[in-house]
């Protein structure tokens, strides 16, 4: 059924790279039906995940084996591995072995394992009576991530995306070696996660009855009514399928600005001797919004309390609070507001929110986590254990890890996957700067202003999806596909620096990924540009000529 050439296209079309193939050598290990499989202690998770992944599409129920000789495919972990570090061997009569240096190693091995069987292996059930058997070459793949934060934060509040695509997102996160999901919740548009001590944030906060169409600037308007929400049973479900997957979920709560949606909900949390926050509504079109939180103790005590149910969902050791785009407009003009930078000595409407910030990092400290939030919390002064997202570019991040705080690198310049990813006339959702896949391969997560020292605090990277202008999962997939593959690579293989990376050996092995995101389902951007039903009128984008500032 195989012949060398095909094997040896296999392994070198591992998306991410691996660090070091020997192989492959003349000879396969062959895997069917009456193939057995040895876990050993505590490797279950990943033989139920390989079962049920492999089990029914190709023909392998991989039944469990007493003892690792003679089993066709072994799991074992290996203390002499880093954490997410793994060995696949693949030798002359002795089947595969995966040895992970904890868990979340050997699901990555497993992840390699399945790209190593073929297309096939991503899908759902099997489309033809098929091959019997599985053929992999001899090898061995030794393999560990750069970066212990390989991330993709979506947006799920400008438009909702429903549970079950949430957890297919964490599979195609799982099928590129990511770790981290930042989800997030909340926004002036729509309030996402079921608060039980204040249900008025998903009654009210989680509706609006109309949507902008298209870029903020757009004179289109969807009148059908967009919303939902995750109740907090749907929120344990998606935390224990990511954790199943060695994906840790990060939640966001927004503070202080892009809360209107709860500031609709709740009238009293907005700055109510400036603004009549009654008739405010969740909002309906995009950008940044001046209904920011009030600095009072009734605000503080309301988001401890969401922030009580939200600790009690996520186990994560990070929380992130948003505070960015947060305008001081309404603060500069509110009796309270100044009351409160008098009474505690601040020097400004900027320090307020640093007191804002400072107030949660504590209290999260005090429970255990730690505080990470958008770049803009530098303002004023940032409390010492709290970590950022760089997003407006690296400065932010720069001069974090500085200063001694942790960093996630996610410039818009470079990975917010929202922007086009070519400047031709077809793309349909044409806001932002022009990041081919070429210049997401290119992205380097750490820039050359910092020490090695420095370097150390830059925990990793993320990829960004605010889903302004993205409606549907199809969408989502349009825009993050086939970029997260080259990001992908980006967070865990050990690249040389951009100008160095060997882009054209990148998209030949992505012909072979092509095929894994075809059986998957995925909507993907291909090469050569939108299928005719991926297109949509020019209208609803920015002019392709236009600068490129956020939406
Ligand atoms: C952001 O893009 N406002 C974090």
């Amino acid at each position: 059924m195989e012949t060398d050439g095909l094997l040896e296209a296999k392994v070198t079309n591992l998306i991410p790279a691996p660090v070091a193939v020997d192989g492959p050598h003349p000879g396969t290990e062959w895997l069917d039906e009456a193939s057995v499989l040895y876990a050993g202690t505590g490797t279950e998770s990943t033989a139920r995940w390989l079962r049920a992944t492999l089990g029914s599409v190709l023909g392998l129920p991989l039944a469990p084996a007493a003892e690792a000789d003679g089993a066709a495919v072994r799991l074992l972990l290996d203390d002499t591995l880093a954490a997410e570090a793994y060995r696949i061997s693949v030798a002359d009569g002795r089947g595969v072995e995966l040895r992970g240096g904890t868990e979340a190693g050997l699901f990555w091995a497993a992840q390699t394992l399945r790209q190593l069987l073929g297309p096939e292996a991503f899908r759902s059930a099997p489309v033809s009576a098929g091959p019997t058997r599985w053929g992999i070459a001899h090898q061995v793949i030794d393999d560990a991530p750069r970066f212990g934060w390989r991330g993709l934060m979506l947006d799920v509040a400008r438009h909702f995306m429903p549970k079950n695509d949430v957890l297919r997102y964490l599979d195609l996160l799982a099928a590129h070696k990511l770790n981290v999901f930042h989800f997030h919740l909340t926004d002036d548009q729509g309030w996402r996660i079921e608060i039980k001590r204040h249900p008025r944030l998903t009654e009210v906060g989680s509706w609006r009855p109309r949507s902008k169409w298209g870029h903020r600037a757009s004179e289109l308007w969807n009148d059908t009514p967009h919303g939902g929400f995750y109740t907090q049973d749907d929120i344990r479900e998606i935390v224990a399928y990511a954790a199943a997957r060695h994906i840790t979920v990060v939640p966001e709560i927004e503070i202080p600005g892009h809360s209107q949606a709860a500031i609709a909900a709740y009238p009293e949390l907005g700055n109510t001797d400036v603004v009549d926050t009654t008739s405010l509504g969740v909002w309906d079109t995009w950008g940044v919004n001046p209904n920011i939180l009030a600095p009072t103790d009734h605000v503080l005590r309301f988001y401890e309390e969401v922030f009580e149910e939200v600790l009690d969902l996520f186990p994560s050791r990070f929380v992130h609070i948003g505070g960015d785009e947060a305008p001081k407009d309404q603060w500069k003009k509110s009796p309270t507001a100044q009351a409160r930078i008098e009474e505690l000595g601040l020097a400004g409407e900027d320090e307020l929110q640093s007191w804002f910030v400072g107030h949660f990092d504590s209290w999260l400290a005090d429970r255990g986590r730690r505080l990470i939030g958008w770049d803009e919390i530098l303002e004023g002064g940032l409390a010492p254990g709290a970590a950022v997202s760089s997003w407006r570019g690296y400065a932010g991040g720069i001069a974090a890890a500085k200063a001694g705080h942790d960093v996630v690198m996610c410039p818009e310049q470079q990975v917010y996957l929202d922007h086009r990813q070519h400047g031709g006339p077809d793309e349909p959702m044409p806001i932002g700067y022009v990041r081919t896949l070429e210049d997401v391969y290119r992205f380097e997560p750490v820039p050359p202003e910092l020490s090695a020292e420095e370097a150390r605090h830059v925990l990793g990277t993320q990829a960004n999806v605010w889903t302004e202008v993205m409606e549907n999962r199809g969408r989502v997939d349009y825009q993050v596909f086939p970029r997260l593959a080259a990001f992908a690579e980006v967070a865990w293989s050990a690249l040389p620096a951009p100008a160095a990376r060997d882009f054209a050996a990148f998209e030949s092995r992505m012909t072979a990924h092509y095929g894994r995101l075809d059986a998957l389902g995925v909507d993907y951007r291909p090469p050569g540009g939108p299928q005719p039903h991926q297109r949509r009128p020019g209208v609803i984008g920015r002019p392709i000529e236009g600068s490129p500032p956020n939406v």
